[in-house]
């Protein structure tokens, strides 16, 4: 099991390893459109835990350029361990 925390909210929820982000995320009022990696509408700032989502996808690397702090929350798994972010 691991942890998603939101920056903006405080908020920590238990997640299953290896899940989507955007269930999780959507209840926490993250905005989503495409979820496809091409709008950037779900773009979030990974604060702590980037070694525990899944690896860049494409469609992030076409989007956000060189991978930095930023990631497509539609895009993103939670690996284990525990991920800080804020959007
Ligand atoms: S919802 Fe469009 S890039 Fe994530």
């Amino acid at each position: 099991m691991a942890k998603l925390v939101f920056g903006n909210s405080r908020d920590e929820v238990d997640v299953p390893d290896g899940k989507d982000f955007i269930e999780i995320c959507e209840e926490q009022g993250v905005p989503f459109a495409c979820t496809e990696g091409v709008c950037g509408t779900c773009v979030i700032e990974v604060m702590e835990g980037m070694e525990n989502l899944s690896p860049f996808t494409q469609e992030e690397k076409d989007f956000l350029g060189e991978p930095d702090r930023e990631r497509l929350a539609c895009q993103c798994k939670i690996l284990g361990g525990c991920v800080k972010i804020t959007f």
